[in-house]
């Protein structure tokens, strides 16, 4: 089937789909590009599909903070001296003086997002909010002999629909939410993605008995959060391991998001790839940072002391099977020490089971997802630039930003390298065009005799 609706008529250099921290990042990445070279800036516009700029909004939890630097802005590593740096932004906000007294190197969540909020109404121009892309089609424009165009539909909250047309796509659509197989989301049943949404519908006094799945960052700061906010209630944690593990931050290990690192595992062989994820999914998957770590414990040796004990913790669990309902959840859990089944009931279950990773198939439909190259392993292949490799005949360009853990490593889905990578990507648009104008120019002059 085609794509309709209202057409525009020019022809951008990119579009932008989803405008997170990554293609925020690259908005900036272009208008940077566009000072430097303001007789031939890159046409470039964002979709974004929810109706205002929020940056998992639902997990904003009062206490929780960032797992990186401040300095890992949007900006600062490519451009220390952008005027969309975090400390540009303190700056604006009368807080830098207050903030280096602080002496923290990690800010809030809370912080960061006013901080990437402040950054989005600076790029308010390039991008249309409530706007979900929908589909990517490519066409072949005059003159070309094999596609080198997009056509992207993008529709509204109105339901309308529009058609834009572009060079080249950078698909930055985030993390997908994963629940265990065979469990459904329903009104007491939760992903904690949807977490703040979900629980600020409550009644509180309705949430006498809560429990939380997982052992990483997303379960242990639920955890903490309910027991702070319902003093009444019984919060019990399911957890896989024996305990929540750390995540690791330690300076050598955090080397491997660092810029450099994106080659190494890019060129390095099958076995260095391998080990970097043996040795260092510990600085991500699964693991929660020590102060939040520390926060639990003590809460829990707090009620031994006091002999009242309502923060409970079941270890060495997994949920084998969930039946919502509209005023709780019944849960069969499965203990790993004797493979026992227990059944219970809670008022509300949060699965804060992790995400999956950027799928560029999901959006690029079966049909069109056929143009792109696969590795044995059934992943696509990409670029070091970012740009999925097309089969031949395909001189449109679709860039990935997230998807890219096989290929690129660990900074795929996190803020560590996001300057750089869409500084990049940046770079491989703008290169990619002088190459086609000047061909287009060779084709045109007519050779000396
Ligand atoms: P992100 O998910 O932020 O943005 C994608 C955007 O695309 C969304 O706004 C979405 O609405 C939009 N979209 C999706 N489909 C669309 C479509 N079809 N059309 C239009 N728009 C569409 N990492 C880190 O390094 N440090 C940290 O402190 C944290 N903290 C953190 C907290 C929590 C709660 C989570 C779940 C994750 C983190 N992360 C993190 C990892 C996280 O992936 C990262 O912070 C960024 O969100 C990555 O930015 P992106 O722009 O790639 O995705
Ligand atoms: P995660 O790290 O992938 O953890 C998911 C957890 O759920 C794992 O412990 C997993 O166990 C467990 N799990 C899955 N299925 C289960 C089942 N059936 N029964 C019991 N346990 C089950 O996901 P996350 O905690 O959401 O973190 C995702 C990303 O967001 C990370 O990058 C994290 O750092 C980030 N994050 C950041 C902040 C912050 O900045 N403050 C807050 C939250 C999240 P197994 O390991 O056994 O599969």
């Amino acid at each position: 089937m085609g794509i309709t609706g209202r057409r525009d008529q020019e022809i951008l250099d990119v579009v932008g789909i989803g405008f997170g921290p990554s293609n925020m990042s690259l908005a900036i990445a272009l208008k940077e590009h566009g000072a430097s070279a303001p007789l031939h800036p890159v046409r470039s516009h964002f979709f974004e599909r929810q109706p205002t700029f929020g940056w998992h909004r639902n997990m904003l939890l009062p206490s929780a903070t960032m797992q990186i630097s401040f300095l890992k802005d949007l900006a600062t590593f490519r451009n220390p001296v952008s005027r969309f740096s975090f400390v540009s932004f303190l700056h604006a906000s009368n807080r830098l003086v207050q903030f280096v007294n602080n002496q923290s190197f990690i800010p809030t969540r809370q912080e960061f997002h006013q901080y990437l909020e402040w950054a989005a109404a600076g790029l308010s121009d390039q991008v249309t909010y409530g706007s979900e892309v929908t589909a990517i089609r490519p066409v072949t424009g005059p003159g070309a002999r094999t596609p080198d165009l997009l056509e992207i539909e993008v529709r509204s909250g109105d339901g309308s629909a529009r058609v834009v047309t572009a060079r080249n796509v950078v698909v930055s659509t985030g993390l997908v939410p994963r629940l265990p197989e065979g469990v459904t989301a329903g009104e007491r049943v939760w992903h904690s993605s949807e977490f703040l949404t979900r629980f600020n519908a409550q009644d509180p006094a309705s949430l006498k008995s809560v429990a939380v799945v997982g052992a990483g960052q997303s379960a242990a700061e639920v955890t903490r959060f309910f027991h702070d906010s319902l003093p009444h209630a019984q919060v019990t944690a399911v957890i896989p391991s024996y305990g929540y593990s750390v995540a690791d931050d330690t300076p050598f290990a955090n080397q491997v998001f660092d810029p450099d690192t994106v080659d190494e595992y890019y060129f390095g062989t099958e076995g260095a790839r391998d080990a970097f994820w043996r040795y260092h999914r510990n600085t991500n998957y699964s693991v929660v940072d020590a102060d939040v770590i520390r926060a639990l414990y003590q809460r829990q040796y707090d009620e031994q002391v006091s002999g009242v004990q309502r923060l409970h913790f079941r270890n060495l669990t997994r949920v084998d099977s969930v039946e919502g309902s509209d005023s709780g959840a019944r849960v069969v859990l499965r203990s790993l020490l004797d493979d026992r089944r227990e059944e219970l009931a809670f008022d509300a279950l949060v699965f804060a089971s992790g995400y999956d990773g950027l799928d560029p198939a999901r959006l690029l439909g079966e049909e069109f997802d056929r143009h792109f190259q696969r590795d044995a392993a059934g992943r696509h292949r990409v670029e070091r630039d970012y740009r999925l490799v097309a089969t031949s005949g395909l001189s449109c360009g679709v860039y990935l930003q997230g998807g890219t853990e096989h290929s690129h490593g660990l900074t795929s889905a996190l803020l560590s390298n996001i300057a750089i990578r869409s500084g990049e990507i940046a770079d491989s648009i703008v290169l990619r065009r002088t190459e086609r104008e000047l061909g287009r120019q060779a084709e045109e002059t007519p050779s000396a005799a």
